[in-house]
């Protein structure tokens, strides 16, 4: 089994290593192959939104992957990486790092990283996924509509860290979580869950694609939904974009 980026493609600037990594994998390209691009032109995010990928500000990382699981089971995935990258915004640059569910990376309540998973299905069966993570690493400040959201590793730490300072032991940490979401999902929820302050006693709005659930978060489910609770009755929400609602701290974060 080759460890997770042992092969690491490095690209001046591509469309999206997303993109690229999807070729490849389309090509056979082996699990754990690494795309990495100190620039996108086209960086993509969640739900169509556009990634900003300014040259030599972030880490932009594909990783094709393979894993043995039923397609409904990917989204574990996401959150082993949401796992991996907190814990090294913990354990190597001391940030008080939350999750915000399903994966996005909080630091003061900034958004410091997004995650997008994106699987290949055929009969039921998962042909390839691509992993993409981009990490806000050195930016000063963000355009306007972007400022109140978004952080980067500089702002928080006063520092400059190159793409490989931080790709190096996410390499090691995705390697941990990825291979524990194929073989132990329970460990994953349960990390998951530790590491973030949305995950029990949250007043949450989440705005899905079947409309608005309010109500006070209660866990993951088995396969990674957020559990809604609401005048006693419990939901399972399976993707959406979660907010705080009105009044709640946002830079709230687990201890
Ligand atoms: C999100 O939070 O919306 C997900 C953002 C994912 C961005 C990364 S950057 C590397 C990879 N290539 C892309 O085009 N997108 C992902």
């Amino acid at each position: 089994m080759p460890k997770l980026g042992s092969q690491l493609l490095r690209y001046d600037s591509v469309a999206s290593t997303n993109d690229l990594a999807r070729e490849m994998a389309l090509s056979g390209a082996p699990e754990g192959l690494a795309v990495v691009a100190a620039h996108q032109t086209a960086g993509r995010g969640r739900q169509g939104r556009s990634w900003a990928s300014p040259p030599g500000q972030g880490l932009y990382l594909s990783l094709v992957l393979r894993p043995q699981v039923h397609p409904a089971e990917a989204p574990i995935i996401t959150l082993a990486a949401a796992i991996a990258v907190a814990e090294t915004l913990r354990l190597d640059f001391d940030l008080r790092a939350d999750i915000k569910w399903p994966n996005d990376l909080l630091v003061a309540g900034r958004k410091i990283c997004g995650i997008l998973l994106e699987t290949a299905t055929e009969r039921e069966t998962l042909q390839y996924a691509v992993l993409g993570l981009g990490v806000n690493l050195c930016q000063q400040s963000f355009p306007e509509e972007l400022q109140e959201t978004a952080t980067s590793l500089l702002i928080e730490t006063g520092r400059i860290t190159a793409p490989d300072e931080f790709l190096s032991p996410l390499l090691d940490r995705l390697e941990t979580w990825y291979r524990a979401s194929v073989a132990q999902p329970p460990d994953v929820i349960a990390r998951w869950e530790a590491l973030s302050s949305y995950a029990r006693g949250c007043h949450v709005v989440v705005a899905t694609g079947s409309g608005m659930v309010e109500g006070v978060t209660r866990g993951l489910t088995a396969r990674g939904g957020l559990l809604v609770e609401s005048q006693g009755e419990r939901r399972e929400v399976l993707s959406g974009e979660v907010s705080l609602r009105k009044g709640d701290d946002p830079a709230k974060s687990p201890a």
